[in-house]
């Protein structure tokens, strides 16, 4: 078991800063997410951690030990990709015992640790297929299982279930949440995917350009968020931002808030004369449990309501509320305002 520190880290490919000063600490037993746009570096990162890329700049500590020169087998760390590449002419126990008759375990030392492995994730009938007579999901369970039998001290993980199908990524990630309490180890999750980012974490890392936005816990992002980035990332649909002087009816506002932002979820709908401000329908979407509206405001702005049950058609005239709890204010440079500032 480790914990990891990372300490002002930088990447420059050629002349690209690709990671631009991440500090962070991770507890022994954490698990935690990534996540991030598209080319924000988060596989750089991970790939930093694991030894795959070397460290342009700053300290990476696995445990106690500064690992920056490291190779990688000897950092106790593991890592399992999006494509899972598992050898097609090898089946399941030989691809899980890969690595380990590769670092010349023994063959009997190497038959156990797949045996337990294979019993953690189920695999225990399919040992002798081979790749292509599994599924998806029994597939992305080997890759994992190759990455179990090395008994790291930490797992990476980079997007490993973005291949599956809906219905086999839910299934997953309770395994994947299951597995960490089994084991223990501490894991750091990439993902896109906002339900398995805030159901997997204990503390997400927002990451934008090569830096951190914000670091917290699930709650701590999704109900107080640092800056518009973050209310913005965290949550879905997301956050709507609007010029303080537009959503002046929702209640009065700190000074210096230029924006003020607020979830569709929380916002409600009632009869025109009746809403803090006004607006109409432009579009109902209906997606079964609930609808998502978009409002055109009275003052031209355009607006996410989430509405459970029955949704006004488009055209129709309404009036929005919301609590004043579930407002979020933010100062010209876009960062926000804290309720307990507010108090004062
Ligand atoms: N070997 C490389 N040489 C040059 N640039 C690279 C290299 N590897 C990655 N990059 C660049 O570094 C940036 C970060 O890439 P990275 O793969 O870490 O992003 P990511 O956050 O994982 O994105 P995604 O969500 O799309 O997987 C990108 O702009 C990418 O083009
Ligand atoms: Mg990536």
């Amino acid at each position: 078991m480790s914990s990891l520190t990372l300490r002002n880290l930088k990447k420059r490919f050629g002349r690209v800063d690709v990671i631009r000063g991440v500090t962070l600490d991770v507890a022994d037993g954490e698990f935690v997410v990534f996540v991030g746009p598209s080319g924000c570096g988060k596989s750089t990162l991970l790939r930093m951690i694991s030894g795959l890329e070397d460290v342009t700049d700053g300290e990476l500590r696995i445990g106690n030990r500064v690992v920056n020169e490291v190779q990688p087998a000897k950092r106790g760390v593991a890592m399992v990709f999006q494509s899972y590449a598992l050898y097609p002419h090898l089946n399941v126990r030989d691809n899980m015992g890969f690595g380990l008759k590769v670092r010349k375990v023994p063959a009997a030392e190497r038959q156990q640790r797949v045996s337990e492995a294979a019993a953690l994730l189920k695999l225990d009938a399919l040992l002798d297929r081979f790749p292509r007579e599994l599924s998806g999901g029994q597939r992305q369970r080997v890759a994992i299982g190759r990455a179990i039998v090395g008994h790291p001290d930490v797992f990476l993980f980079d997007e490993p279930l973005s291949n599956l199908d809906a219905e086999l990524r839910v299934h997953m990630r309770s395994e994947i949440a299951a597995l960490h309490k089994r084991l223990g180890n501490t894991m750091i999750y990439v993902t896109h995917d906002q339900v398995e980012a805030m159901t997997l974490a204990d503390k997400i890392v927002v990451l934008r350009d090569g830096r951190i936005e914000q670091v917290g816990s699930p709650r701590e992002l999704y109900e107080q968020p640092d800056n518009i980035f973050v209310a913005q990332f965290i949550g879905s649909p997301k956050m709507n931002i609007l010029p303080a002087g537009s959503a002046a009816g929702f209640g009065a506002q700190p000074a210096g808030a230029v924006s003020v932002g607020v979830r569709p979820e929380h916002l409600s709908l009632v009869a025109p004369e009746k809403g803090q401000i006004g607006g109409k329908v432009v579009i109902s979407e209906y997606t079964g449990a609930s609808s998502l509206l978009h409002i055109r405001l009275d003052s031209g702005e355009t607006c996410l309501v989430v509405v459970d049950g029955d949704a006004p058609e488009a055209d129709m005239k309404v009036g929005l509320l919301a609590g004043t709890d579930n407002l979020h204010h933010f100062d010209t440079d876009g960062m926000a305002l804290r309720k307990s500032r507010l108090l004062m």
